[in-house]
């Protein structure tokens, strides 16, 4: 009998495979499909102080082993999240939750934590610095070393909750980024967003996204996120969750032998809605296959 079990943050999770943040909504909405507390945790719709509709479409391409989204953190804003979206998860979803914050600014920033933190079900919180979709925020705090550890500093002074930050591999070197995070406080880090891309009409002659670019996720990026996993784990001493085009057992297993605490799994929900129950439900197999006896043993094992 193998152990999938793997520790975060204080958090014990019955195995390492989280949905990523603006891939799986607010979790409740695949309850009917299958009973998703088998998730290990769930990392919930990208939230932000106000109401967003989001970026004008077309917002979504098709890429090769992938595809582009700007959806512009489309979200109810954060006192809809804490006062309907998260009774409705509480309901069918028992386990602790990750809060997926953005902002556009650091007091946007410090306010969605603040709230974050009184919200029982919320076990971390994961700062979004990453997002490639909005101007003057996100991504532009995730850029640069200093903003990112001023956004870090000021979260983690209004929260007592485990804090991730997540990181951009739209950067030179993602390692001084994570290492600034580190350094400002970070409880963890998660990585990587969608690498910044576009596709052109050729028919119209212009950008088939209506934002001109937009973030490439799915099996395309997958070495790409693996590579900076593997990097980050040598430059920090704080967990990671790896994520980025993460789509079976045996990914899971090489981004955990790259460094991974726990792993996300993002585009590929877009594709199956079964994806994260198939991932958890083939593991024990392929951890078999590969003479793993407990998950928590392989982390960083491939250095
Ligand atoms: C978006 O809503 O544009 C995607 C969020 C992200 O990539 O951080």
């Amino acid at each position: 009998m193998v152990n999938t079990s793997v520790e975060l943050l204080g958090l014990t999770l019955s195995n390492p495979v989280i949905p990523a943040s603006g891939t799986f909504g607010f979790g409740y909405e695949f309850a009917d499909w299958y009973d998703i507390n088998i998730l290990g945790s769930i990392s919930f719709k990208g939230t932000t102080k106000e109401p967003r509709f989001g970026n004008p479409t077309p917002r979504i391409a098709e890429t090769a082993s992938g595809m582009l989204n700007s959806v512009g953190l489309q979200n109810p804003g954060v006192h809809a999240v804490i006062s309907e979206e998260l009774p409705k998860l509480q309901k069918v979803y028992s386990k602790p939750v990750i809060a997926n914050v953005s902002g556009f600014s650091i007091d946007e920033y410090v306010y969605c934590c603040e709230l974050m933190d009184s919200a029982p079900q919320v076990g971390i919180i994961e700062v979004n610095i990453s997002c490639p979709n909005v101007h003057n925020g996100g991504l532009s705090f995730g850029t640069l070393p200093a903003s990112a550890a001023e956004v870090t500093r000021a979260v983690k002074a209004v929260t007592k909750k485990p804090v991730i930050m997540k990181l951009s591999p739209n950067v030179t070197d993602i390692c001084e980024i994570a290492r600034a995070c580190e350094d400002a406080g970070a409880d963890g880090v998660s990585l990587i967003n969608t690498l910044m891309g576009m596709r052109i009409d050729l028919k119209r002659r212009c950008p088939i996204l209506k934002n001109t670019t937009g973030g490439l996720s799915g099996p395309a990026v997958f070495p790409v996120a693996l590579r900076m996993v593997y990097q980050v784990y040598s430059a920090v001493n704080i967990p990671i969750i790896g994520m980025g085009g993460v789509s079976s057992a045996e990914d899971v297993i090489e981004m955990m032998l790259a460094g991974a605490s726990a792993v996300q799994v993002g585009a590929a929900n877009l594709v199956n809605p079964y994806a994260c129950r198939d991932i958890i439900n083939a593991l024990p197999a392929a951890m078999e296959k590969y003479g793993i006896d407990s998950l928590e043993s392989i982390i960083g094992g491939a250095h």
